[in-house]
């Protein structure tokens, strides 16, 4: 099988990567040059776990190269896969342009039953689209159309590419079917599920995954409000909740609010969407609207915690001016450096404008940190970002946090606060550290030994 993938931003690499990793003849075309100059060099321009050794490997191997010439990378090819960018418009659409673009330059270059798959994220109606833009360039071009969502979350997009929970693809036709189950056959002959459908349930079934795992965040996050009103424990909750085969224990850890390249955006495209249908989804609504309110609604309890402890460490000025404010964490999760619709981007602009300095620190993240938030101070190392603070704030659960020594760090703090926003430790192993810890949803630390010696 020979594949192309058109694109080679996050999804159009893991995809090309992996397809040639699987053993499938893949070539990965852009028209950004410095991308594909660094990728035929074995340097990968962005952060992803196991990537750059499969593609190296693969591109050793010669079943993976990389080209800007996108008409020549589609001849030959038994699929097309179109993987450029949709970035959000002014509306919460998505913009088509690239995508588009995209149709027109291949048209005219595509041999016979070539399968056009659109794997970027696009609106109900969009592969139509592309078909006709193909037609209209190209009229005696003879093609199929496919689309292929994926669900790849960044940090594990390798892992979650090579071990799907299922497969979607929506065809056409019968020749883009049984090229699209050839291409996925040693995923079925494992038992992962493939979803056969048509080109408009593929589309709607990517919107539909997001905004579901989307809502279970949302509601996690205003579950971990309420606990904090009534003296519940969200931990306990999230766990009880989620022995219900029915609703599953994942995606239900509070945290600030989800960010990332995906929920926002598809939250968004949705609810667009379903208006332009005249078919409005009101839950979806409530979701964005709840996590914006979340993370405003944090972002004031930070401040009134700050405070507190700061008076009961016998601080006379308790206000947010002048003070140091750790951040650990910077990325809107861990295992990735990317920080579009972190938390990181709402809290930091709130500190600066009440007059705190910030000293941030992040595994991954801070080059592209840098750039847009260049007032912090940013530093080498847990120890150094944490070494005169008046507080911490711990936005992002990167595993090596985990291990931190905290006695050790505490010490090292003006005074040693942390609000820790992804309850990475127990209240009550912070609170005989010395700490003055905050978290989401949970019980003070009396309490939690309480239960937890049961
Ligand atoms: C998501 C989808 O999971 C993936 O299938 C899709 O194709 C792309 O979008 P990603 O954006 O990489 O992946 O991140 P994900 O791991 O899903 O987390 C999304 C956001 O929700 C993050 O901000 C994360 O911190 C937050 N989250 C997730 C929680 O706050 N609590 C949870 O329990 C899970």
């Amino acid at each position: 099988m020979n594949i192309t993938v058109i694109g080679t931003g996050y999804v159009g690499l893991v995809t090309g990567a992996c397809f040639a990793h699987i053993g499938l003849n893949v070539t990965c075309a852009d028209i950004d040059k410095g991308k594909i100059d660094a990728l035929n060099a074995g340097r990968i321009p962005i952060y992803e776990p196991e990537l750059e050794e499969i593609v190296r490997a693969s591109h050793k191997q010669g079943r993976l190269d990389f080209t800007t010439d996108v008409p020549a990378a589609v001849k030959g090819a038994d699929a097309v896969f179109i993987a450029v960018g949709t970035p959000s418009m002014a509306d919460g659409r998505p913009d088509l342009t690239a995508v588009i673009a995209v149709a027109r330059t291949i048209a005219p270059a595509l041999d016979p039953e070539t399968v056009v798959v659109v794997k970027s994220t696009v609106p109900v109606g969009s592969g139509a689209y592309v078909e006709r833009v193909l037609r209209e360039t190209a009229p005696d071009a003879v093609f199929s159309m496919a689309s292929n969502p994926e669900f790849l979350r960044e940090g594990c997009a390798v892992q979650d590419f090579l071990n799907p929970d299922r497969i979607v693809v929506g065809v056409g036709d019968c020749h883009a079917r049984d090229v699209m189950t050839a291409i996925y056959a040693p995923f079925g002959q494992d038992g992962v599920p493939v979803v056969v459908t048509n080109i408009p349930t593929a589309e709607l079934i990517k919107y539909a995954a997001n905004a579901f795992l989307a809502a279970k965040v949302a509601y996690i996050n205003e579950m971990a409000n309420l606990c904090d009103a009534v003296g519940a424990d969200v931990d306990q909750l999230s766990r009880a909740i989620g022995l219900d085969e029915r609703i599953g224990p994942a995606f239900l850890k509070p945290g600030p609010g989800y960010g990332g390249s995906c929920f926002p955006k598809d939250t968004l495209a949705l609810t667009a969407l379903a208006h332009e249908a005249d078919c409005p989804v009101r839950i979806v609504e409530a979701v964005i609207s709840s996590n914006t309110y979340h993370i405003r609604r944090l972002v004031s309890r930070i401040e009134a915690e700050f405070a507190a402890a700061w008076t009961e460490r016998g601080y006379g000025d308790t206000k947010l001016h002048g003070k140091t404010v750790a951040l650990l964490g910077l990325a809107f999760k861990s295992n990735t450096d990317d920080i579009r619709s972190a938390a990181s981007l709402v809290i930091v602009p709130h500190l600066l404008r009440r007059g705190a300095r910030i000293r941030a620190y992040d595994p991954a993240a801070m080059d592209n940190a840098r750039a847009l938030m260049p007032e912090l101070d940013y530093c080498e190392s847990e120890a150094d970002v944490l070494a005169g603070a008046d507080a911490a704030l711990l936005l992002t659960e990167w595993p090596q946090f985990k291990e931190l020594d905290w006695p050790e760090l505490a010490s090292s703090m003006a005074a040693p606060v942390l609000f820790d926003l992804r309850n990475l430790y127990a209240p009550s192993t912070m609170a005989e550290m010395g700490l003055a810890y905050f978290s989401l949803g949970r019980p003070a630390a009396t309490e939690e030994a309480l239960f937890s010696a049961r």
